[in-house]
């Protein structure tokens, strides 16, 4: 059978400041899929979407048929209701595995279909991986086990999810057409809207470490993501949180992981705790449960032994020592005065530079890589105070990872103590 439609004119009207029409959208997203558009074509025509953006309407059929290209997932068997949650990605963000245990103790599923990280922002498979014995690989079945006994499941997205949007998301990360408001909406709502969750909160991260530097950019991402869900049928709202500093103290897989334990204890980083509760919060309402304790159930161990359970589930032992980086080193304040600046993305791309995350798909994570920060923005430091620990297996890396930090810490002698501390870390709501 003839193709419907030619690659060259599909690029030629977005290209040119055009409206690409359903048949259009339907057609150039299946033959990507099928192969028959050849990514060179792809590449120009997501360059000419990111320069030239989509209206409302194009963007709901490119989500559409993105859903289309694979298999749609139901929940519907399952006795509790389902509500899960996405991040658009940012530094130290380890929100989910406290998160999804935390949701579970009220009798609310927690499905998280997670990836992997790539450039600076972690992923949170490689987090867990940390975790020994732990496998991210479930079948379908296995998962839905999992869910209806435990309550939480963080897993592996399986290939027939979305596969359009596997193969755009690849190509756009070598294209540099990765930040675009109507690609990351369509990619993210489209393999949420077919893992078939009944809600959805969205974590969209503003600032230096964040896809979206700025609130306005944010704020229109956040917009188009909950009316995509909410035409779907998935009751979706979102949170704009601040990623111009990084999440908590620890940053890399296995200390993302002990930081998320002692959440889950009932301790941690403020910021931390206050993003789990507040996303736990948007949950549990949207499930329709508006009334609980979730802070309670950090502080009583009962957030704790649904971690426990969840991990066993998937083959790792959460009483096991996490690996450790064999080397560290550490940075302190050259002066006295106050850490006006700790920058998100310095930081981010120092941890990946010591091996906490990957360049390319095929490499590996270092489990122990990371950084843990000693010192809060606002803090008074002195000359010579221990301010980052920098860990990795490979000391040949620390170089590069002090040259990402230049600039992204300041210390100003003059300025004020509470000077660049960080505020509320939710900065808006759109729903
Ligand atoms: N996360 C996704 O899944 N897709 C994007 O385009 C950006 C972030």
């Amino acid at each position: 059978m003839p193709e419907k439609f030619d690659a060259v004119d599909v690029i030629r009207t977005k290209r040119d400041n055009g409206r690409l029409c359903e048949a259009q959208i339907d057609w150039v997203v299946d033959a990507y899929t099928r192969g028959v558009v050849a990514d060179e074509q792809m590449a120009a025509l997501a360059m000419a979407i990111f320069l030239n953006g989509m209206d409302r309407a194009e963007i709901a059929r490119w989500t559409a048929a993105m859903i289309a290209s694979g298999e749609r997932m139901s929940f519907e068997k399952l006795s509790r209701p389902t509500c899960d949650k996405h991040s658009t990605g940012g530094v130290g963000d380890k929100i989910t595995l406290p998160l999804a245990p935390l949701v579970a103790c009220f009798d609310v599923a927690v499905p998280q279909l997670s990836g992997r990280g790539l450039g600076h922002t972690g992923g949170t498979l490689d987090k867990l991986e940390a975790i020994p014995g732990w496998q991210a690989a479930l079948d379908n079945d296995r998962m839905m086990q999992i869910l209806d006994e435990i309550g939480a499941v963080i897993c592996a997205a399986g290939s027939g999810l979305a596969p359009a949007d596997k193969k755009l998301y690849a190509l756009r990360d070598i294209t540099s057409t990765v930040e675009a408001i109507p690609l990351i909406a369509s990619s993210i709502m489209s393999k949420k809207i077919a893992e078939g969750t009944g809600a959805l909160v969205l974590d969209v991260k503003v600032g230096s470490g964040a896809f979206m530097k700025d609130i306005d950019q944010a704020r229109e991402l956040a917009r188009t993501m909950v009316d995509l869900g909410v035409d779907a049928g998935v009751n979706t709202v979102a949170l704009l949180t601040d990623m111009s500093r990084p999440l908590g103290r620890l940053i890399g897989n296995a200390l993302e992981v002990q930081e998320s334990v002692e959440v889950l204890a009932g301790g941690g980083p403020k910021d931390v705790v206050d993003l789990t509760c507040a996303l736990a919060r948007e949950m549990l309402t949207l499930a329709g449960k508006p009334d609980c304790d979730v802070e309670q159930a950090l502080q009583d161990g009962r957030a704790m032994d649904v971690w426990k359970r969840m991990i066993a589930a998937q083959g790792g032992d959460p009483e096991a020592e996490l690996p450790r980086a064999k080397e560290t080193q550490d940075v302190f304040a050259e002066q006295d005065g106050v850490l006006t600046e700790l920058d998100a993305l310095s930081i981010g791309v120092a941890s990946w530079r010591l091996g906490a995350g990957r360049a390319r798909k095929e490499e590996q994570v270092q489990a122990g890589a990371g950084i843990e920060i000693h010192v809060e923005p606002g803090e008074r430091v002195k000359a010579g105070q221990k301010l980052l620990t920098l860990h990795t297996d490979t000391p040949e890396r620390f170089e590069r990872a002090q040259e990402s930090l230049v600039g992204g810490l300041v210390i100003d002698p003059d300025a004020a103590p509470g000077t660049g501390a960080r505020g509320d870390v939710v900065l808006d709501r759109i729903g």
